[in-house]
Formats: C-alpha cells, sequence, structure tokens
C-alpha cells in the first residue's frame, strides 16, 4: 500500500482548503438564491412611494399631461381667490381646502387673490 505524507485515508492534505473549495462549488446557487429574493422583495421596497410624496397635483385633470388654466381679465367682474395649493374641489378657484392641507402638514400655502381696480 502507498501512503502519502499528510494524507490520511483520502483525506487531503489541508482540510480547511477542502472546505472552502465546497463554499465555492455553492457560489452559482447561492447567487441565484439571491437573485430569487432580491426579486420576492423587490415590490415592497419603498422607492415607489417617495416618488408619489413628491407630486403637488394629486388628482386634478390627472389624463392631461398638462394642467394649464387660462382667465380673462375682462371676465374677472368680482375679486377672486385662486388655488396654488392644488387641493381645491373647484380648482382652479380656491375652495378653502388649503387651510384642511396645512393643518395636517405644516404647510402655509394660500390662495392667489385677483382684484379689479374700481374706477
Ligand atoms: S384651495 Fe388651494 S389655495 Fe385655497
Amino acid at each position: 500500500m502507498l501512503h502519502h505524507p499528510g494524507v490520511v485515508s483520502g483525506a487531503p492534505l489541508n482540510p480547511t482548503l477542502s472546505l472552502v473549495s465546497e463554499w465555492l462549488r455553492l457560489l452559482p446557487f447561492l447567487g441565484v438564491l439571491a437573485l430569487l429574493g432580491y426579486l420576492a422583495v423587490r415590490p415592497f421596497l419603498p422607492k415607489k412611494k417617495q416618488q408619489k410624496d413628491s407630486l403637488i397635483n394629486l388628482k386634478i385633470q390627472k389624463e392631461n399631461p398638462k394642467v394649464v388654466n387660462e382667465i380673462n381679465i375682462e371676465d374677472l367682474c368680482i375679486t377672486k381667490g385662486y388655488c396654488r395649493c392644488w387641493r381645491s374641489k373647484t380648482f382652479p378657484v380656491c375652495d378653502g381646502s388649503h387651510n384642511k392641507h396645512n393643518e395636517l402638514t405644516g404647510d402655509n400655502v394660500g390662495p392667489l387673490i385677483l382684484k379689479k381696480k374700481e374706477v
């Protein structure tokens, strides 16, 4: 029977090297497992919520690419307040919804008030 020095019944010289090589063989499997775990958790990550929080217009004319309101100065016969908080249910005219918004958020927005000069 032929014996190599340091090898006991077929075991490698350094048992630590054997253990490392076994872990290295598991690497592709662990990589796939990590990828699957990430894909499963990704829908619950808070990224989308941050984008939603940064919106100013939450519900007014969302079907339009841009909300534009035009007011003819000749039609302005009385003093009128125009919404700047984007919470008015009568947008673009202020309905006082900015008060609730300010109370909830600590913001300080208010309407743009247009007045016709009296002659
Ligand atoms: S409701 Fe928006 S400013 Fe008054």
